[in-house]
This record gives C-alpha cells, sequence and structure tokens, in this order.
C-alpha cells in the first residue's frame, strides 16, 4: 500500500515491509480517526456499535457491495466474513467441501503446508509440486479439469484483478492489504455451500451457517468489516484493481530492481515465478540472515540505506 512522504513525515512514520499486519492507507487511517469517537452522526464508535443496528449493517452491506463491485463478483457468489483468519479455512475447506474424502492441493510454501496437514485429517490429499522451494507463484492457473479450485489469496488479495469464476472459492486472511487481523473474507460458489456433511462439524464451521445469516451468525468482526469497507472505497477511488496493480507492479520494480543489482542482497525466488506482493529475499549466510532478521525490526530508516526490511523468515511464508 502507498504512504505518501508528506504524511510518513507528518507522523514520523518508518517503511514498513512487514508481511502482515502490515501498512495501511494513510487516507483510511485518517478517515478512520476522524470518525473515532462519532461515526456519521450515531454518538459512537464503530467499535461500540450493536451488529444488530441499521448503522452496522448499512457498513457491511456497503463492504460487500464495494468488494462486488471492485472484483466484479458474480450473482452465484456468496460473499462471507468470517472469523478465524485464513487459518480456519484450512480446516474449514475440507470440512465443507471434501465431498469424496479426496483432494489435491499444490505445495507453495509454509501455509500451504500447513493446510495440507489440516485437510489430510478428512481424508485423502494428493500433493502437487511439493518441494523445498519457498514463496513462489504461478502466473497461470492450473487446469484442473473441471475440478473445483479453492484459491488462498491472503497474500494477494486486491493487489491485481481476478477473474472470480475460475474459481470455485477464495479466501484471503485480510490482515496483508485491508484490515486488522483475525478475519477472512470468503468468496464461494453457491453450489459448493452444503450441509450434507458430518454433523458433528461445528456450526460456526459450515459455509452454510454464515451464508444463511448475512454473515451474521455471531457478533461479526464489525470493526474489521468497517475498515475492509474504507479499503474497498478507496481503491474503488483510484481506479480498481487495475489501478492497483500498476501501482504494486512499480513498487516490485524498484525492490526486485534494487536486489537484482545489491552485492549483499538476493532475491530466492526464480524470476518467472516471483510474487507481486511478497519479496523474498536473503542475504545468503545463515548467521548473517538470523542477525539481519532480529534486528531490523520496527527500526528507523537510516541514512543512506533504500528501505528497512521488517522481516520474517523466508520459510514462514
Ligand atoms: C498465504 C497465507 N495463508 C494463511 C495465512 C494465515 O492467516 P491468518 O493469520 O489470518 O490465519 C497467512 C498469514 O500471513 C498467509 O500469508
Amino acid at each position: 500500500m502507498q504512504q505518501s512522504n508528506k504524511t510518513a513525515l507528518k507522523y514520523n512514520r518508518i517503511y514498513n515491509f512487514s508481511a502482515g499486519p502490515a501498512i495501511m492507507l494513510e487516507p483510511v487511517l485518517e478517515e478512520i480517526r476522524d470518525e473515532m469517537m462519532n461515526y456519521r452522526g450515531s454518538g459512537m464508535c464503530v467499535m461500540e456499535m450493536s451488529h444488530r443496528s441499521r448503522v452496522c449493517q448499512q457498513i457491511i452491506d456497503e463492504a460487500e457491495h464495494d468488494l462486488r463491485d471492485l472484483m466484479n463478483i458474480p450473482d452465484n457468489y456468496k460473499v462471507l466474513f468470517i472469523q478465524g483468519g485464513a487459518t480456519l479455512q484450512f480446516a474449514m475447506i475440507p470440512m465443507n467441501l471434501m465431498k469424496n474424502g479426496v483432494a489435491c492441493y499444490v505445495e507453495t510454501g509454509a501455509w500451504s503446508r500447513k493446510a495440507i496437514a489440516e485437510a489430510r485429517k478428512y481424508g485423502d490429499v494428493y500433493v502437487a509440486a511439493p518441494g523445498k522451494d519457498r514463496g513462489f507463484t504461478w502466473q497461470t492457473l492450473p487446469n484442473t479439469k473441471g475440478y473445483t479450485l479453492v484459491s488462498n489469496q491472503s497474500s494477494s488479495f486486491l493487489a491485481k484483478p481476478c477473474k472470480v469464476s475460475d474459481y470455485g472459492m477464495i479466501y484471503a486472511g485480510v490482515q496483508k492489504n485491508t484490515s486488522p487481523a483475525g478475519m477472512v473474507v470468503v468468496i464461494i460458489r453457491e453450489d459448493l455451500i452444503r450441509d450434507d456433511f458430518d454433523p458433528r462439524v461445528p456450526v460456526y464451521m459450515s459455509y452454510k451457517t454464515h451464508a444463511d445469516n448475512g454473515s451474521m451468525y455471531n457478533t461479526p468482526n464489525c470493526w474489521a468489516i468497517y475498515v475492509c469497507g474504507k479499503v474497498f472505497k478507496y481503491l474503488k477511488s483510484i481506479g480498481g484493481l487495475e489501478a492497483m496493480e500498476k501501482i504494486n507492479i512499480d513498487k516490485a520494480k524498484i525492490l526486485y530492481n534494487f536486489l537484482d543489482s545489491s552485492r549483499m542482497f538476493k532475491g530466492t525466488v526464480e524470476k518467472e515465478c516471483r510474487l507481486l506482493m511478497n519479496v523474498p529475499f536473503a542475504i545468503g549466510n545463515d548467521e548473517l540472515d538470523a542477525k539481519a532478521v532480529s534486528g531490523t525490526a520496527a527500526k528507523k530508516q537510516p541514512q543512506g540505506c533504500p528501505f528497512i526490511y521488517q522481516t520474517e523468515r523466508v520459510d514462514d511464508l
């Protein structure tokens, strides 16, 4: 996300390269600040509001509406705001979708390994592309020959246009690109929402529960939905996901160009499999890498250094 030099100076903000929770849009933070004590004449902060109130319902409806606009989500897909982050989806997906007890997963790094381990509790899991490579992406989708494709877009959510109808389900933990942590946005084709599964599946972990109750089976994370809504509106105002992709390509170019010319740091992923949003890099010396990871968190940008990296280990991507 962007940070203007003017605002950075005004608030003494640092360049925060954390993968997530990550930097938030400053215009959004400023808007939230302005609405903190009294949201649009309601006399209270969104955090204090009943989720059953008209005002809150409006916030949720608008957020869904704007996301549908931004991603061009077809009418036969539900948009659900569910708590538990992306991690809860590692279990919800096999519980709800592994109809015949078989699934194929693509292993791209630590998160997919966690999803695979969870899915193995529910059936047979075939793993494509297992290996030591970490933090890579494909530029084109696999041909699933009619099988439902489920995509974890936690890293790339809203970073570029996405053809929703290519997928049965898309999910994204919101803390990287849109909102505070703890919530996931699920976009799921309606025919995949079922209830003919193991009755021991907890009620909260059924997509049908969330779909039937407009994401309000229990108290939703209204605050995160409110912040998401602000980001969705901002993205629309700058020209949508095409515009965002251009910004992201330009930003990534700066970082990759620096890495490609650096004598100290190296990108760890083959050029054609590089991610737009996560840029894994290392010094290539275990001792120095460990020092860099432990020593950089939340430091100010020193003079002459093009950026600070508040890192995660490459293994964590
Ligand atoms: C690709 C991916 N999947 C899942 C997660 C876990 O998300 P959460 O912390 O919301 O459970 C992350 C978090 O960074 C992630 O990057």
